[in-house]
C-alpha cells in the first residue's frame, strides 16, 4: 500500500529525530549511557504518536556494535537488521492478534536462553494491554525473574488494562499526542525532502485532519500525493478530505459581522450550488468559531489554536469584531446546527436555519454589556449600540444596552426594566452558565453526545441506561474514555464486561464516524461531576447571574445538572 512508503521511509532512526517525545526519548539516553536500564518498560499513547518507533530505536542502542550507545550507528549489521525487521535479537508481538499462552509460552523459552554474541533480547510486546489473564501471569513469572540482557518494552493505548502486578516492576512513559504545529512541521520537512510542492494551506488542513497523530498525518498526505501528484494544492486538498475553503469561513465573518441574512442566505446557496457537503462545511465552521474564541480569550499565538502562523492575524482580526460571549454564543449554535444537520432530511434548511440565527443572535444584546453596566462600568463596546433588540432578546435591557453609548435608537431608549419587579430569567443566560456545571466533555461536541444518547436510546437502551451515568466524555486520538464517579463503579464494571463493550464501540464508531476504542475509567472524584449543594454554590456566586439577580429581583429556586432535566 502507498500509505506504507512515506510513514516506513520516514520512520525516526535516532531519538533526536523522534518528534514530541524528548521527555521520553532524554531518559532513555540518560538510562543508557548511565547504565541503569529496566527490565520492562511500558510505553502508552495513541497511535501514530511514535512507541513503536522509540521502542526500536530503543533495540538499535543496546545492539549497535558501538554500543550499548544512545546514538547507534544505524550502519552496522545489527544496526540495518532492526530497521529491516529481520533481527533474530528483536521479536515484536502483537498481542491483539497473537493473544493466546502459547506465543508467551514460546517468548519464555527463547528468553530463558540468554542471547548469543553477548546482545540483548528486546522484546516489543504491542497493543500489551490485550494479553489474556494466563498471559499476562506468565509474562509477570518472567519479569518477577528477569534474565540478564532481556528488555521487553509493552506498548499500549490502554495502560490502565494493564495488570498492576506488570505496571509495578515496569518503568511507564506516557507518550503524547502531537501538537498541530509539530504535525504541520514534520509534514514540511517530509514534502521538502520528497522534492514535492505542496501549498501552506494543504499542509495546515492535513495537520489538523491528522488530530494529533503523526502516522494519520502522513497517511493523509500519502493520499494526497496519490491525488495530486507533485504540486499539492489547497483546493485539492480541502476537495479530497472535503474541508471548504477558509475564505468561505471569511464570508460567513462577514455576514455574522454585518448582521447580514442576505449574505447568510448567499453563502449557503453557493456551498449549495458548488456541491459542497453541508454538514462538512457546519464543522468547518465550528472548528473556525472556536479558534477565534481561543484567540479572544488566550491570544491569536495560542497553542490551542489549531491554525498555522500566517492565518494567526486574520484570526485575531475576526476575533476583535465579537466579545466573548458572541463567540461563545455563536459556537454554541453553530453546534445545535450540526445537531440539527446530522439528525434531519434537508441539509439545506437546517444550514440556513442555522446561520439565520447566527447573523440574529449578533443582534442580541450581549449579555456583558448589561453586566457591565449593573457593575457601573458602561457597556463593553460602543460597536454593538446600534444593535436592535429582537423579540428573543433581553427586552428589559435594551435601554442599558444602548445608555452611553452615542447612536442610540428610539426602541432602545423607550424601555426600562424596574428592578424590583420580578421578570424571568433570560433563557440564553443561565443556559450558558449551566454549561460549566453539567457533564464534562473534551474532544467532542454537545451534538455528538446528544447524537450518542438518540442512537443509543434508539439500539440500545439498557447500555444508554448505564453509559449516561458517565460524568466525564474524553476523545482524543481514536479513543474515547468515559469516567465514571466512584459511585458508580458497579456501573462501570458491568460495562467493561466484552459484550457489552463490543456494542457500545460499534454504536460509538458508526455515531462518530471512525474506529473507537472505547475505555471506561473511574473518575479519581476530583474531576467529577460537582454536588448540587456545590453546584448551587458556584452558581450563586457567579458574577453574572448575581447581577441578574439584582437586576430582575427573582430568586434561584432550584440549581440542576443539564442532565437532570
Ligand atoms: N513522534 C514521532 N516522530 C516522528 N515520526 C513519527 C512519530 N510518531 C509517529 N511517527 C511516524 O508514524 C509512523 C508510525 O509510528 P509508530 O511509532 O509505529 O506509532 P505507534 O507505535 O505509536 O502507533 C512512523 O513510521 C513515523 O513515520
Ligand atoms: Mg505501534
Ligand atoms: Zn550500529
Amino acid at each position: 500500500m502507498a500509505y506504507q512508503v512515506i510513514a516506513r521511509k520516514w520512520r525516526p532512526q535516532t531519538f533526536r529525530e523522534v518528534v514530541g517525545q524528548r521527555h521520553v526519548t532524554q531518559t532513555l539516553e540518560n538510562a543508557i549511557t548511565q547504565k541503569r536500564l529496566a527490565h520492562a518498560y511500558i510505553f502508552c499513547g495513541t497511535r501514530g504518536v511514535g512507541k513503536t518507533t522509540t521502542a526500536r530505536i530503543l533495540a538499535k542502542c543496546l545492539n549497535c556494535v558501538k554500543g550499548p550507545t544512545a546514538t547507534p550507528c544505524n550502519e552496522c549489521e545489527a544496526c540495518r537488521e532492526i530497521t529491516a525487521g529481520s533481527s533474530l535479537d528483536v521479536l515484536e508481538i502483537d498481542a491483539a492478534s497473537n493473544r493466546g499462552i502459547d506465543q508467551i509460552r514460546e517468548l519464555r523459552e527463547m528468553v530463558r536462553y540468554a542471547p548469543a554474541s553477548g546482545r540483548y533480547k528486546v522484546i516489543i510486546l504491542d497493543e500489551a494491554h490485550q494479553l489474556t489473564d494466563e498471559a499476562s501471569n506468565a509474562l509477570l513469572k518472567t519479569l518477577e525473574e528477569p534474565p540478564e540482557k532481556v528488555v521487553f518494552i509493552l506498548a499500549t493505548t490502554r495502560p490502565e488494562d494493564l495488570v498492576d502486578t506488570i505496571k509495578s516492576r515496569a518503568q511507564l512513559f506516557q507518550f503524547r499526542s502531537l501538537t498541530f504545529q509539530e504535525i504541520a512541521a514534520a509534514l514540511e520537512h517530509i514534502v521538502k525532502e520528497e522534492k514535492l510542492e505542496i501549498e501552506p494551506g494543504a499542509i495546515a488542513v492535513l495537520a489538523r485532519a491528522a488530530e494529533g497523530s503523526l502516522r494519520d498525518g502522513l497517511s493523509l498526505l500519502e493520499q494526497a500525493i496519490a491525488y495530486s501528484g507533485d504540486k499539492i494544492m489547497d483546493a485539492q486538498v480541502r476537495e479530497l478530505l472535503g474541508v471548504v475553503a477558509e475564505e468561505v469561513l471569511d464570508d460567513l465573518i462577514v455576514a455574522i459581522a454585518d448582521r447580514s441574512a442576505e449574505k447568510a442566505l448567499q453563502l449557503v446557496q453557493r456551498l449549495h450550488a458548488e456541491g459542497h457537503n453541508l454538514q462538512h462545511f457546519c464543522r468547518e465552521a465550528i472548528r473556525h468559531m472556536r479558534n477565534l474564541l481561543v484567540a479572544k480569550v488566550s491570544g491569536a499565538e495560542s497553542p490551542l489554536i489549531a491554525a498555522p502562523t500566517d492565518e494567526r492575524p486574520r484570526l485575531a482580526r475576526q476575533s476583535e469584531q465579537f466579545s466573548e460571549e458572541d463567540l461563545t454564543r455563536f459556537f454554541q449554535i453553530l453546534i445545535a446546527t450540526d445537531d440539527d444537520l446530522r439528525r434531519k432530511p434537508d441539509p439545506r434548511l437546517h444550514l440556513e436555519l442555522g446561520l439565520l440565527r447566527l447573523v440574529n443572535s449578533a443582534r442580541l444584546a450581549p449579555l456583558e454589556e448589561v453586566i457591565a453596566e449593573l457593575r457601573g462600568e458602561g457597556p463593553a463596546r460602543p460597536s454593538s449600540a446600534s444593535r436592535q433588540t429582537s423579540a428573543s432578546s433581553i427586552k428589559t435591557n435594551a435601554a442599558v444596552m444602548a445608555a452611553g453609548t452615542t447612536q442610540t435608537t428610539p426602541q432602545a431608549m423607550a424601555s426600562t426594566a424596574a428592578p424590583e419587579r420580578a421578570a424571568p430569567l433570560p433563557a440564553s443566560a443561565p443556559r450558558v452558565i449551566a454549561k460549566t456545571a453539567e457533564k464534562q466533555f473534551s474532544g467532542l461536541a454537545t451534538a455528538q453526545l446528544e447524537a450518542i444518547q438518540s442512537a443509543l436510546q434508539d439500539q440500545q437502551k439498557f447500555l444508554w441506561s448505564m453509559v449516561e451515568h458517565a460524568s466525564r466524555w474524553e476523545l482524543a486520538g481514536g479513543e474515547m474514555n468515559l469516567y465514571f464517579p466512584p459511585e458508580s463503579r458497579a456501573l462501570a464494571e458491568m460495562l467493561q464486561a466484552r459484550d457489552p463493550m463490543e456494542k457500545l464501540r460499534t454504536v460509538l464508531s458508526t455515531v462518530m464516524g471512525q474506529p473507537l476504542r472505547v475505555c471506561v475509567k473511574l473518575d479519581s472524584g476530583r474531576n467529577s461531576a460537582p454536588r448540587a449543594s456545590e453546584l448551587r454554590a458556584r452558581f450563586e456566586e457567579d458574577p453574572i447571574v448575581r447581577a441578574m439577580l439584582e437586576r430582575f429581583g427573582g430568586k434561584i429556586s432550584e440549581v440542576k445538572r443539564r442532565s437532570e432535566d
